[in-house]
């Protein structure tokens, strides 16, 4: 008999070739589809021997040689080319059949490709996936939603493939509709935001502080093997070492000060705008790259403008402690800030999303994976209704002290005109977000002034509107 295959892939760039080949590295039989033959034939090169990967070049072969119910990833670019896909796929797919969006999409492509399931005749989902190139290949952390009865289908094939935190796989259901799409689009906002703090934390060492890049690296990688301990700081620490390989010049001083973007950090502050959930530091992590794009205007600025020296005058033994307790919080803050989004969508969106899930498989194999993620997880499994961290007493305890350290740095940043934008984000969410009383009963009063628009009493139930004295 001719051999079946588990699984399938549609798109054999970087991360569709590497997850088929971790398929086929855990027992499964594979076959990838790719129009461009380099890529079928780069399949099959790379594969483990004894391992069973095959590489083809149409839809029809691909179908053809699955065994049934079929299973098929796609990772293509988001837009039309998935919807693309899916319609190349209708005459070619049955009812039990589940195709898998693997990629980047907007999570109301997805909630639209799901109302449309009927008429393509197979079931759909949407999956997050998160680790790159190397977490493909060795272990991503992966986040499906959609049809709870084909995400059992594919389970086992993903708990095999998936990074593993001790024993546990990082996968778990999402939750309903585009949930899967919807809790990957939040870990990249998370993913800009903790980036964006890096950012600063590196700028105001450098340029308040003097330090270089090999004693930055000493300060990330010391970071990076306590508390701290994450792939971000890993990564960095790395890139104060990597030598640039046309000059003598370390590769981080050599390279343009302009972020790009594909879109899903925008997607995320676009998203919390709509259901109303205050996320600063990931809108700052945004608007900071937009206003990297401005660099002629940032040149023609700086020689405007009377500046700062850029200098801190705090000894550097301090600094080097506020700032860690500086880093520290912050992060805690745009955590508990992409949580309290999630778990707004999931009412607003009726997504149902189980949040100690999402923080879960947000463990090990993923871009914003930290060892504070088994702090969380810990926080919302044991109460999953949590409406934002921060108000767990453990948490409190947590950053109680080192919140002292975000507003040091914070202060000397600003004095010394240091941007901190995230940084400062952090810090006044969470002085806001502990506010007990806010200044918003005069924003109130204003519209209530201008706008009858009415307001509420501390002394008394009710809608009020008052006969406001006229402006002089
Ligand atoms: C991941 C990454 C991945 C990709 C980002 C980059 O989780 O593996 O988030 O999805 O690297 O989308 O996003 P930008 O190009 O917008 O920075």
């Amino acid at each position: 008999m001719a051999q079946q295959f588990d699984f399938a892939m549609i798109g054999l760039g970087v991360m569709g070739r590497n997850l088929l080949l971790n398929m086929a590295d855990h027992g499964f039989a594979v076959v990838g589809f790719d129009k461009d033959a380099t890529k079928t034939n780069a399949l099959e090169g790379g594969a483990t021997p004894g391992t069973i990967v095959k590489g083809v070049n149409t839809l029809e072969e691909m179908v053809s040689l699955l065994s049934k119910p079929r299973k098929i990833i796609m990772l293509v670019p988001a837009g039309k080319p998935v919807d693309d896909v899916l319609q190349s796929l209708q005459p070619l797919l049955e009812k039990d059949d589940v195709i898998i969006d693997g990629g980047n999409s907007h999570y109301t492509d997805t909630a639209r490709r799901i109302e449309s399931e009927k008429s393509f005749g197979f079931h759909f989902m949407g999956m997050g996936i998160s680790g790159g190139e190397e977490g493909a290949r060795r272990g991503p952390s992966i986040m499906p939603g959609g049809d709870a009865g084909a995400y059992k289908n594919i389970q086992p094939v993903l708990e095999a493939i998936a990074a593993k935190d001790g024993t546990e796989p990082c996968v778990a259901y999402m939750g309903k509709g585009a949930a899967g799409h919807y809790v990957k689009m939040v870990h990249n906002g998370i993913e800009y935001a903790i980036m964006q703090i890096l950012g600063e934390v590196y700028d105001i060492l450098k340029r308040g502080k003097g330090f270089t890049n090999p004693q930055l690296h000493e300060i990330f990688d010391g970071w990076n093997k306590g508390d701290l301990k994450s792939y971000l700081i890993e990564i960095t620490a790395a890139i104060f070492l990597q030598k640039d390989e046309d000059s003598d010049a370390d590769l981080v001083d050599k390279i343009l000060d302009v972020a790009g973007s594909k879109g899903t950090g925008k997607w995320t502050s676009q998203s919390a705008m709509d259901l109303g959930t205050a996320i600063p530091v990931i809108d700052a992590a945004v608007s900071m790259r937009s206003i990297s794009g401005l660099k002629k205007d940032r040149v023609k600025a700086a020689g405007l403008y009377t500046l700062p020296s850029h200098e801190i005058a705090t000894d550097v033994e301090t600094v080097k402690q506020q700032m860690h307790d500086a880093l520290f919080s912050a992060i805690v803050i745009c955590y508990a800030q992409g949580l309290a989004m999630l778990q707004k969508a999931s009412v607003e969106l009726d997504m149902q999303i189980p949040l100690q899930d999402a923080v879960k498989v947000w463990r090990q194999g993923c871009i914003i994976r930290s060892a504070m993620l088994g702090i969380f997880y810990n926080v919302c499994n044991a109460n999953p209704g949590i409406s934002n961290i921060l108000l767990d007493e453990a948490i409190a305890a947590m950053i109680n002290e080192k919140v002292k350290g975000l507003r040091s740095i914070v202060g000397a940043a600003t004095e010394a005109g240091i941007p901190s934008m995230a940084l400062s984000n952090a810090l006044n969410y969470f002085d806001a977000f502990t506010s007990e009383k806010l200044p918003l009963n005069l924003t109130q009063a204003q519209r209530d002034f201008f706008g009858a628009h009415t307001y509420q009493r501390i002394d008394k139930e009710g809608i009020f509107h008052s006969h406001w004295n006229a402006a002089e």
